[in-house]
């Protein structure tokens, strides 16, 4: 991607988020799913412990880690999304949490200043995840944890039984399906090629595992405020799936009502001590 397209890129998250933010504070896929509850255990955070949490959106993961640590800060790259984490802070009376505005792929911290990264159902917004990640292993302090949860495509570990062509065609179909929905979608990462990003950074994987997330359909295009002429087309993509997209979501309807189910992948990486 050219310096223009990234500028554009993050100008139009900035767009998209900032105009549906306060969705994403009462959002039950984001403030309840159960990545989240999943990723404090598999962290097991200390008290003592310094946490980052990257594109935090309305805050839920840095939330529901404050308890946890002596500090957490809220970072993201909009405005908007910062306000509403405040706001939800200040509700639950957490004072160990600060809001940062901060780019996932130049993160304005220093080496070495972080016990744990979090970053959770964002980074496939992101033009240059291989630049985030390293980001990450840059500030994360000797032995710290990165523990991240996204949206993945399809491959033979989440949909096994399938040729590598139908995966990767029903990869490229559901990220299509995305940015109907969300323009700023950039591209959700197979399991297997965040394997290679995050050790390509020189951070060690300590656990891999998915996480299936049953969405609404008409939810999931409310949240990003998909216009009347759109929702159509996603629902023609759905039912005219590959069988190979077919087994990854899983695409139901009962009457008017329409579900699928999308792969959280939940990895934890340490940095060497
Ligand atoms: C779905 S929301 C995040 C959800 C949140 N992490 C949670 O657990 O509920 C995606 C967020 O990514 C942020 N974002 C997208 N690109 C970004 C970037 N390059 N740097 C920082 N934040 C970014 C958006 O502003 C948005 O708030």
């Amino acid at each position: 991607m050219s310096e223009n397209e990234t500028a554009a890129a993050k100008a139009l998250v900035q767009a998209q988020f900032g105009a549906n933010a306060a969705k994403y504070a009462t959002s039950a896929v984001h403030a309840k799913g159960a990545s989240l509850q999943r990723l404090v255990d598999l962290v097991r955070p200390r008290p003592t412990w310094a946490a980052l949490d990257v594109a935090t959106g309305a805050g839920h993961t840095a939330l529901a880690f404050a308890p946890h640590v002596a500090r957490v800060i809220a970072s993201d790259l909009t405005p908007e999304m910062l306000v509403e984490a405040e706001k939800l802070a200040a509700a639950r009376g957490l004072t160990n949490l600060t809001t940062a505005a901060a780019d996932a792929e130049a993160l304005p911290f220093a080496d070495g200043s972080f016990d744990l990264v979090t970053c959770r159902i964002a980074p496939h917004h992101f033009p240059d995840i291989a630049l985030f990640v390293s980001e990450v292993a840059r500030v994360l302090k000797p032995g710290a944890t990165f523990a991240l949860v996204d949206n993945v495509a399809p491959d033979g570990e989440t949909t096994p039984g399938f040729t590598k062509t139908e995966l990767r065609d029903a990869g490229l179909a559901y990220n299509a399906l995305e940015k109907i929905r969300d323009p700023s979608h950039g591209r959700a990462l197979t399991t297997a090629e965040w394997r290679e990003i995050v050790s390509d950074s020189g951070l060690a994987i300590a656990h891999v595992e998915h996480c299936p997330k049953a969405m609404d359909f008409t939810g999931w295009c409310k949240t990003m405020n998909v216009p009347a002429a759109t929702v159509p087309k996603l629902e023609a993509m759905l039912d005219e799936a590959s069988p190979a997209l077919q087994a990854f979501l899983q695409a139901s309807r009962d009457g008017e009502t329409r579900g699928f189910v999308l792969a959280e992948l939940i990895l934890i990486a340490r940095k060497a001590g």
